[in-house]
């Protein structure tokens, strides 16, 4: 077994929270590319996703697929993950316990994917990939770089989107910068 393979099954054992007692099964991301240019960190699996075992397939999903076929990005070129792998009851915000306790798991596939971009979809992504503080609505938007590792930008959580249509442009404009920004890294 590779080390992917091998973090996988690890992750399917997980038991590391409670979440792990209502979990129907743990969603370890999406995508064909697991050396993808770029990566999308979102909150956690909603019941769609808990059901189906992947990530981002449910309405916020279908949003956030709507928007980058839009701005024609190719399904190889991201990977979607979550700050944790299993469904909070009710879609609350995970504690910060269960995020600390599942962030391992997200940081080996940051260092296995090695994506030149990532982009934190929502406030709970942004508080624990850049800053505890983090406040969406005033500091979307804007690139956060991590010199030698990768750069960072975060926007709204499609579901904050669908809950409020008036966010809509700003998050599409988020995505057509991160296209931009991989054209001109030749990464497009
Ligand atoms: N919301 C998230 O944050 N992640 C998913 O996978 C689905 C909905």
């Amino acid at each position: 077994m590779d080390a992917w393979e091998n973090f996988v099954a690890a992750c399917l054992q997980c038991r590391k929270c409670p979440l792990c007692e209502t979990r129907k099964n743990v969603v370890i991301g999406r995508g064909t590319n697991l050396k993808a240019p770029l990566m999308f960190i979102g909150e956690g699996p909603g019941e769609q996703e808990d059901i189906e075992g992947s990530a981002f397939v449910g309405r916020a999903g279908k949003l956030l697929d709507l928007a980058l076929e839009a701005l024609m990005f190719r399904p190889d070129q991201y990977y979607i993950a979550n700050i944790v792998k299993c469904r909070p009851p009710g879609n609350r915000i995970p504690t910060e316990d269960e995020a600390q306790a599942c962030l391992p798991w997200l940081r080996f596939q940051v260092k296995y994917i090695r994506p030149s971009i990532i982009v934190c979809l929502g406030s709970t992504a942004a508080k624990y990939i850049i800053d505890r503080n983090f406040r969406i609505t005033q500091e979307r938007g804007i690139w956060i770089e991590k010199p030698g590792f990768f750069s960072i930008l975060p926007t709204y959580h499609p579901s904050a989107v669908l809950r409020d249509p008036g966010k809509k442009m700003d998050f599409f404009m988020d995505l057509r910068q991160v296209r931009s920004r991989m054209q001109d890294n030749g990464i497009w």
